[in-house]
């Protein structure tokens, strides 16, 4: 066989406003260029030790459980429901949107019984809602996601929502994958059980690993098990002993994303999260504004609409996969298509960490207002 041979790599340089992943800062792309120490090196347990400080700072908590797993979102999702759910247990989902969906799918497979309450793409629930539908049966979990990146739509009332669940006894797991970084999320003020995130969106980093807390009340449940979690890599009793000091063997994390997240943490703690919020809502109503002009306003209500990410709907007349395309290959700009269906009524525009930046939003417009 002839060996394969293949040019030095040479990816375009994107301006990455799409759902994710976002731009990386320099600084962070910096510190990848730091050779990995080894996975039990205790230079790294330093680094695990500043980056649950920094997370917990993110996630607004003092839970003891709080963690960056070597995986994408995904990979939280499935930490959350695998370490909860076991086979019959009971799970109501609150689907909004794709990734809703997606909780209910892995319960599913974990074994639990699932029951689904659905809204419309572009809408949220009421509590009332919500809480009507806790009181059918007794639930073991309750799961929404936080911000719906198909839909670009924000659930509110999370406190209210997490107290019903309380209320009726369920365990309560927010996605944030993309809420966490750029708007508000306050695990404790909120009383939230797992809340887990992706280091790709708000928080600029590249993907690959997973920030989860977890509460007391769900460290119980989990110590409380008749079978042990299903998935031996996503254990977060295993995790805590791989965290902890002494130091033991669980997996070969990779040190260079260790590195990465740790720096766009410290990136997010020097700015403040009061006012990395602010920037974010600032830039999201520059871009905001300026889709009206350009005749694609926001689909999204005002009231819940999300600051890292935008549905814009696609002007009459303009084909939307055509203009996407152009943005990438004629402008290098990064935009997303609507998710189901919503593929051809709207763009979806991220202004997520990093790339939430006043220039991008003047290059993404001025290249808009060219190509429809
Ligand atoms: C709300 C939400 N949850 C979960 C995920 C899954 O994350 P990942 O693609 O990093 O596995 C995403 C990804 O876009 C998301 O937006």
């Amino acid at each position: 066989m002839t060996a394969p041979q293949f040019s030095d790599l040479n990816p375009s340089v994107r301006v990455l406003l799409g759902p994710g992943p976002s731009m990386a800062a320099p600084r962070v792309l910096r510190v990848m260029s730091t050779p990995p120490v080894g996975h039990l090196d205790p230079g790294l347990l330093k680094i695990y030790a500043e980056e649950q400080e920094l997370l917990r700072y993110i996630f607004q908590t003092r839970n003891e459980w709080t963690f960056a797993l070597s995986g994408t979102g995904t990979s939280g999702m499935e930490a959350a429901l695998a370490n909860l759910i076991e086979p019959g247990d009971a799970i109501l989902v609150a689907i909004h949107g794709y990734f809703g969906e997606r909780l209910a799918v892995i319960a599913e497979r974990l074994g639990a019984v699932v029951d689904r309450i659905e809204r419309p793409l572009g809408e949220i629930f009421s509590v009332e809602e919500i809480e009507a539908a806790l009181k059918r049966k007794p639930y073991k979990i309750f799961a929404i996601v936080h911000a719906e990146t198909s839909t670009g739509a924000e659930q509110l009332h999370i406190q209210e929502i997490a107290a019903a669940a309380h209320k009726h006894g369920a365990l309560v797991v927010l996605d944030t994958v993309t809420s966490l970084g750029s708007i508000p999320v306050k695990v404790d003020e909120w009383d939230i059980d797992i809340a887990y995130s992706a280091s790709q969106k708000s928080l600029s980093a590249p993907s690959g690993l997973a920030p989860i807390t977890v509460s007391p009340r769900a460290r119980e449940a989990i110590a409380k098990r008749k079978t042990p979690v299903s998935s031996f890599y996503l254990d977060l009793g295993l995790y805590a002993k791989y965290w902890g000091d002494p130091h033991g063997y669980h997996h070969t994390a990779s040190a260079s994303l260790h590195y990465a997240l740790r720096e766009a943490l410290r990136i997010a703690a020097e700015e403040g999260l009061e006012a990395r919020f602010a920037r974010h809502r600032a830039n999201a109503e520059i871009l905001w504004a300026g889709l009206e002009e350009i005749g694609a306003p926001p689909f999204i209500p005002s009231a819940y609409r999300l600051p890292p990410l935008t549905t814009a709907r696609v002007p009459e007349g303009v084909s939307p996969h055509d203009v996407r395309a152009r943005l990438l290959n004629e402008y290098n700009i990064e935009i997303a298509a609507g998710f189901g269906a919503l593929k051809d009524e709207v763009w979806r525009i991220g202004l997520m960490g990093y790339s939430s930046r006043k220039e991008n939003i003047t290059l993404l417009l001025a290249a808009l207002r060219e190509l429809i």
